[in-house]
Formats: C-alpha cells, sequence, structure tokens
C-alpha cells in the first residue's frame, strides 16, 4: 500500500476534535481511507451494510473495474486468459501469482491430477442424504467433511498443510460434484482417470457409466474448462468474504471453503445461473418470446419480487466480461451440438436486447452478467439445472482458496470483528413472570 499525500480530514458540526485519516494509493483502482484508529479517537463506527463502499483487506489477486467492465487475475485481462490459457494454469496463476512455464505447468498438473481420488469412506456421506437432496447440500456437506480426512492439511498457518490443501480441494471438486451427480441419479460413481484433462475427466466422471464409457467430445470439454476458468475468482464477492472471515478465526482450510459453498449457494450469487435458466424455462413455458412483454412488465413491478435473473451486479455497472465470453462459448456449444435454434437461447438473446435497450434497466445499469449464459451453455452440455451452482463452487474454489491463502499470509490480519449500530433496548431489569 503508498501512503498518499492527500490526507481525508473528518470534522464535526459540534465542535467535537476533528481527525486526519491517511489514504493509501492501490496499483490501480479506487484509492482508500484508513479508519482503523477512527473508533479509537472519536468512539464512533462507520456504518456500510453491504461494505459498498468499504475495502475489506489489501489483495494483489483480482482487479474488477466495474465502469469499465474489466477483469484481471493477477493483471491478466479475463478475455486473453479464457483464450490463451486453460484452467490449471488459471489456478497456478492465481495461487502463485505467475503463469507456470512449460515444465510447472506438466509438473502441477501431474500434482493435481494424482490427487482427485477421495478417500473411499466418503462414499458413505453421500447415503445419508435423500436422493432428491439439492447438490449444493451435499457439495456443502462434503467439503467441511473433508476435514475428517485430511488431517496433514488442516494446520492452516502451515504452509505445508496449505499447499497440500489447495491441491486436494482443486483436485477433489470435480470429483465430489460429480459424485453428487450420480448420487442423485442412482448411478455408481465413476472413478477419475489419470489421462484425461482436468475438465475431460470431470465430464466422464459425471457421464460415463460401468456400462459405456464417455469419450469427451472437445468443444464441450473446452467449453467446461473456460466456464471454470470464467468463475475462478472475483475480488471480495459474498462467498469470498465469508470464506476470509471463516478462515480469519484460524478453523481449518477445509471448513472455510465450506462456508463459501453455503453462501455462493444463494440466488443473488451463485445460484442465479440455476436460476436465471429455470426463469427462462419458466417464460418458454408462458409462451417464449411472445410473451416477454408480460414478463418484463412483472419484473418492473416492485410489488412482484421478479428479478431479471442473470442481469445485474454490484459492481459491473457495464457488461460483465465474462458474460461476453460466456456468450461467444455458447454460440460455439449450441452450434456443434445441432442446437443453434434452441428456443432458450432464442429467448435468452430477445431478453438481453430488450434489457440493453428498454430505459428500465439501462438506467439502473442492468447487464447481463456471467450467470446469464453459463447456463444455456452447461444445459446444452447435458448438465442439470441444479448442479449449475456446484460447478460454479468447484471453478471458484482455488479463487476462495487463493484469498484465504493471502489472507493468512498477511502480518498485519487477524480475526475479523465488524460492530453495529445497536437500536435495540437500553438496559432494563427482569420482572417476576407475575408481573410480565
Ligand atoms: C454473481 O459479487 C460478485 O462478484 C458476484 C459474482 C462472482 O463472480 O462472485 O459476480 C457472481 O453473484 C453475479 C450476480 C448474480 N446475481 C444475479 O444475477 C441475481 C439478479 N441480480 C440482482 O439480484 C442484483 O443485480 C445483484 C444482487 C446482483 C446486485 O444488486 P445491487 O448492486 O445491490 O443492486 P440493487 O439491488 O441495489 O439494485 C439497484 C436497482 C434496484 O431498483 P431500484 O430500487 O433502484 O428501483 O436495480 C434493480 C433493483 O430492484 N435490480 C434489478 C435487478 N438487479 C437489480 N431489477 C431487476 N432484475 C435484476 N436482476
Amino acid at each position: 500500500m503508498t501512503p498518499s499525500d492527500v490526507k481525508a480530514t473528518l470534522s464535526f458540526s459540534d465542535g467535537s476534535p476533528s481527525m486526519d485519516l491517511p489514504i493509501f494509493k492501490g496499483s490501480v483502482g479506487p484509492d482508500v481511507i484508513d479508519i482503523r484508529k477512527l473508533y479509537g479517537q472519536t468512539g464512533k463506527f462507520t456504518y456500510d451494510p453491504g461494505f459498498l463502499s468499504t475495502a475489506s483487506c489489501n489483495s494483489k489477486i483480482t482487479y474488477i473495474d466495474g465502469d469499465k467492465g474489466e477483469l484481471l487475475y493477477r493483471g491478466y485481462p479475463i478475455e486473453q486468459l479464457a483464450t490463451k490459457c486453460d484452467y490449471l494454469e488459471t489456478c497456478y496463476l492465481l495461487l502463485k501469482g505467475e503463469l507456470p512455464n512449460a515444465d510447472q505447468r506438466v509438473e502441477f498438473t501431474k500434482r493435481v491430477t494424482n490427487h482427485t481420488m477421495v478417500n473411499e469412506q466418503m462414499q458413505f456421506f453421500l447415503r445419508g442424504f435423500r436422493r432428491d437432496a439439492h447438490p449444493m447440500a451435499i457439495m456443502t456437506g462434503l467439503v467441511g467433511g473433508m476435514s475428517a480426512f485430511y488431517h496433514d492439511s488442516t494446520d492452516i498457518n502451515n504452509p505445508e498443510h496449505r499447499e497440500i490443501c489447495a491441491i486436494r480441494l482443486i483436485a477433489k471438486m470435480p470429483t465430489l460434484v460429480a459424485m453428487a451427480y450420480k448420487y442423485s441419479v442412482g448411478q455408481p460413481y465413476i472413478y477419475p482417470k489419470n489421462d484425461l484433462s482436468y475438465a475431460g475427466n470431470f465430464m466422464r466422471m459425471m457421464f460415463a457409466t460401468p456400462c459405456e464409457d464417455y469419450v469427451p467430445n472437445d468443444v464441450l470439454v473446452r467449453a467446461m474448462d473456460r466456464i471454470f476458468i470464467l468463475h475462478a475468482d472475483h475480488e471480495q464477492n459474498a462467498s469470498t468474504s465469508t470464506v476470509r472471515l471463516c478462515g480469519s478465526s484460524g478453523t481449518n482450510p477445509f471448513a472455510a471453503i465450506a462456508a463459501g459453498v453455503a453462501c455462493l449457494w444463494g440466488p443473488a450469487h451463485g445460484g442465479a445461473n440455476e436460476a436465471a435458466l429455470n426463469m427462462l424455462e419458466d417464460v418458454q413455458r408462458m409462451g417464449g418470446v411472445e410473451k416477454i412483454g408480460e414478463f418484463i412488465k412483472q419484473v418492473k413491478d416492485k410489488n412482484s419480487n421478479v428479478k431479471l435473473m442473470g442481469f445485474g451486479h454490484r459492481v459491473y455497472k457495464n457488461y460483465d466480461p465474462r458474460a461476453k465470453l460466456m456468450r461467444e462459448t455458447c454460440h460455439e456449444v449450441l452450434s456443434a451440438m445441432g442446437m443453434n435454434n434452441d428456443p432458450i437461447l432464442k429467448l435468452a438473446m430477445a431478453l438481453e436486447k430488450i434489457a440493453l435497450e428498454d430505459d428500465y434497466f439501462v438506467s439502473r445499469k442492468l447487464y447481463p452478467n456471467v450467470d446469464f449464459y453459463s447456463g444455456i451453455v452447461q444445459r446444452a452440455i447435458g448438465i442439470p439445472v441444479s448442479l449449475f451452482t456446484a460447478i460454479f463452487a468447484l471453478a471458484r474454489t482455488v479463487g476462495w482458496i487463493a484469498q484465504l491463502n493471502e489472507m493468512i499470509s498477511d502480518p498485519e490480519y487477524k480475526i475479523g470483528r465488524p460492530r453495529q449500530l445497536f437500536n435495540g433496548s437500553p438496559t432494563r431489569d427482569v420482572k417476576p413472570v407475575g408481573e410480565r
């Protein structure tokens, strides 16, 4: 952090002593006003529910410029990573800060590949769930349950533990997500195969059966890998902030990542891709493109509580760069699958056109976000809607780990403990029950 020559001066209209607050500059993006001494010197807190104006940490991992619609992982634009790299190279970059060279790439891929199996005992967790359990309910349990197995990677303050834990989580998430899927369709689990790519291995564990193998189609594998890259990290979003706050207590990394999985499940966050596709299918059932006007009217009616799922973003007040890439992938996959005339795609594009032209959405800067097209791509690949968010969690695991490790390695970090504005009852005495 670079101290700025400019200071912020806080003064009070009641004559209370004013206070100078230091300002720090980042390498790019907004400066921050350092309020760490505020409470000590003024006895006052800042108030920022939802943290719209709050920088919770100092990070080098991911930068977003919401107005420009820019996303950088360790300085590299997402557009270049999504077209020039694969997901494991992106994982290496997020974890270590640099892209791997040829040897490092081979070594890292081998390390991850050799950790893709899970302890055989883990399959017995699934038996406790109903077959129709939501995959995110299962994933929250399975990821947290990993802390019951890998005791040589649970000490978050031990760098070796953190390293092997990162490899295990990245390697095992696809296996666990595929197990959650197989459990829901009553099919046997498929073991990973070490001669397949990360995304190809996942798709085979999803779609192969003991009776018939599954040879991944290159276009679909590339699309799956790109979905992983686009969802890998995203600054201090809700689930990443959850992982940081949870990890700040010193709990083991599996528990902290499980907290991230639980947070991501929400429809305002990672659950939006499932909600976006359900929305498209509902409108399709209502009558499709012909009925869009009626649906848009509902969205504009505040009392309807209907949102245009897959649109809007806390940070992007421009087109989400990931949505652009996902839209391209959508067309590639649907033409590879001979689904160019897919009614859901046509409906999505009609909705997008309206949202980009209708003043209600334009004035609120509601652009398509990553979740709008990712559901259509996954549906075309054959992924069930209920599994979309679990796949988002799979991809985001590396971002959560990188952010958690960055926090733990920061000498300034301490347990997160926000305060509050209290509006409840001041002290009062308990009356005997007969007098209440
Ligand atoms: C992800 O944070 C991240 O980085 C998240 C993420 C990541 O990679 O980690 O990018 C992944 O979560 C993407 C977002 C997915 N969520 C959705 O698609 C769900 C639908 N979107 C909304 O719920 C909403 O847009 C949020 C939650 C994403 C952002 O909401 P904000 O920034 O808090 O904005 P807001 O709720 O204050 O809305 C501003 C206005 C309001 O209208 P007014 O009160 O001003 O009249 O826009 C309206 C809102 O009602 N609005 C929408 C809308 N989103 C906001 N109206 C209709 N449809 C929508 N989707």
